[in-house]
């Protein structure tokens, strides 16, 4: 049984655990939807700015874009245009014509707002789907890393209070003991997900949070402390507000997540060994040892604590492991990870069994084992960070969110940037076909998806993770590829009640178990959407290439063409 806290309930409280009561929407939460947008405090966040150095990939705008956008508001106004929920999403005079008033906008702030779940009266996080339709197993519950889109969709609307709320009630989870079986975890380990429950006869609120030990598989959250760094910084960023992030217990917390993750052990590699299914990929997916999401997020997450971690003697000491480890992580994943059609014809001709400090193919792997597919998948221009680097293994898979955060937290040099989105481009069709984006390519079939996965019949070749795609992955690179992708998704994520993912080798179908109004799916593309309108909003979420950390290899001249 998992632990649990409780807490009487407020008297003036609303109980919105019951199913009804986040199925409805109240008078007073509709109008909440359909208020102005608050202007975000633009003093503040400069503060925060100058803090973190180089780290603004896009400057803020200057006052007066905002300015403009009040006016326009206004204007709107004036001239009697209807607010629509969608409304408070946006503050650009261009986003009048092209988000506020886009049908499927305004459905999708409804349906994120439907979402909601609230602790003592307090919105704290968002549900992972609402869909009644099917077994609910635990997808009634707040996942942290589902819960990311939805904060930066709250951000970006000027909503920052339901992200600091989720933050300290998360960080207050993380001061449980934490057990499966006899085994006590980590005292850093952050909970995959928690739900609250509402006791109607005692007029408790309990919450109770699942840490892998009732999660399917048993699998462990990785993931989940690497976001909420993530997520305390762009909350920071955003508002400027220092002072959530300065807190004993935010520093305390930051601490114990890293201190799991930079013990000195046994290790030869920078990088994280982790077991299966411990990120979004949560189940046995062959995704183990190093895999591409777990170390882009690892850099992403030290970089954001290196950002919020203050100058004390216990925040120097961490930042000083930090900062090591950034320096080799990054050589590492630079070096050994990125794979483009230069790279691949080096291991295409390697030597095996080579000794000493001189060996070119440092991790003996044996080029039969370079799938066929590969082959024809890489591009002439273009290139990528592949699943996975150990010893004789490379996984060649492509992994959308990994290679997604190399972009955004910098661990890709801008170089490989940008040959990451000219192979999506160059592989529309596999990559993104008929909905984006493909959480992995391609998928396992047949003896290997029934070695690899344990036969599992949610995984089966081209569903779920096994090379699904996942609205929720969508994200602004170039804008026009982007552009492309959110209308691709526009014109069926709503007619299909927002599905959790699609299947198929195009991503035509819905997904075989997909549920039905999935938060990240919803959240995502607005996130999307508004991103593509205010660019500068994409500073939260992404961090400028830092100077010190010299790139090691660079896409060769020969593919810069
Ligand atoms: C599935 C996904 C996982 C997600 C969860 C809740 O288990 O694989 O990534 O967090 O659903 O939506």
């Amino acid at each position: 049984m998992s632990p649990t806290f409780e807490v009487p309930q407020n008297g003036n409280a609303k109980h919105q655990e019951s199913n009804s009561s986040i199925f409805e929407i109240g008078d007073s939460d509709l109008s909440r939807l359909l208020e102005r947008p608050r202007p975000v405090n633009i003093e503040r966040k400069r503060s925060f700015d100058e803090r973190s150095f180089s780290e603004l990939s896009i400057s803020s705008p200057p006052r007066q874009f905002y300015r403009n956008s009040e006016n326009s508001s206004r204007v709107f106004d004036s001239l009697g245009g209807i607010h629509s929920p969608a409304r408070s999403g946006v503050s650009t005079p261009r986003s009048f014509n092209c988000v506020e008033t886009h049908p499927v906008v305004a459905e999708a702030w409804v349906s994120l707002q439907r979402s909601i779940v609230h602790f003592r009266g307090q919105p704290v996080g968002t549900i992972a789907a609402l869909d009644h339709s099917t077994e609910e197993l635990n997808y009634d519950q707040v996942f942290l890393r589902d819960f990311v889109p939805s904060a930066l969709a709250f951000l970006m609307n000027g909503e920052p209070e339901i992200v600091k709320n989720f933050l300290l009630k998360t960080l207050r989870l993380q001061s449980w003991e934490k057990k499966v079986d006899n085994f006590t975890l980590g005292a850093g380990v952050m909970p995959a997900s928690f739900k609250v429950l509402h006791d109607p006869v005692r007029n408790y609120e309990t919450i109770i949070a699942d840490f892998g030990e009732c999660a399917i598989g048993r699998v462990a959250p990785v993931d989940s402390g690497f976001w909420w760094i993530i997520l305390l910084r762009a909350y920071t960023k955003s508002t400027g507000d220092t002072s959530l992030a300065e807190l004993p217990e935010c520093q305390r917390g930051i601490r114990l997540i890293l201190t799991l993750c930079l013990s000195e052990g046994f290790d030869t590699f920078p990088t994280l060994l982790c077991a299966d299914g411990c990120s979004m990929i949560d189940r046995r997916m062959g995704v183990y040892g190093y895999p591409i999401e777990i170390q882009a997020l690892f850099f992403m997450a030290l970089r954001c604590a290196l950002l919020l971690l203050k100058q004390d003697e216990e925040g120097k000491d961490c930042a000083d492991r930090i900062s090591k480890r950034l320096h080799a992580l990054s050589y590492h994943m630079r070096s050994y990870f990125w794979l483009d059609i230069k790279q691949l014809n080096d291991i295409y001709r390697y030597k095996t069994e080579e000794y000493s400090h001189t060996a070119v193919n440092k991790f003996n792997v044996m080029p039969d084992s370079l799938p066929d597919w590969v082959f024809d998948f890489m591009p002439t221009r273009g290139g990528y960070f592949i699943g996975n680097v150990s010893p004789a293994k490379m996984d060649f898979r492509w992994f959308c969110l990994g290679n997604c955060v190399a972009i955004l937290s910098s661990l890709a040099t801008p170089e490989q940037a940008s040959a990451i989105m000219d192979l999506i481009e160059s592989r529309w069709e596999e990559l993104v076909g008929e909905m984006p984006l493909k959480i992995c390519y391609p998928a396992m079939e047949n003896h290997e998806w029934r070695i690899v996965t344990g036969c599992d019949p949610k995984n089966t070749s081209w569903s779920y993770h096994n090379g699904g795609s996942w609205p929720a992955c969508i994200k602004s690179g170039r804008p026009q590829l982007a552009r492309r992708a959110i209308e691709l998704a526009e014109s069926r994520l709503l007619k299909d009640h927002w599905p959790e993912y699609y299947d198929g080798k195009l991503g035509r179908y819905v997904g075989k178990q997909a549920r039905k109004n999935q938060t990240w799916s919803i959240a995502g593309y607005l996130v999307a959407k508004m991103m593509l309108e205010d660019p500068s909003h994409l500073g939260m979420i992404s961090l400028e290439e830092d100077k010190q950390m010299k790139p090691h290899m660079k896409r060769s001249a020969s593919w810069m063409c």
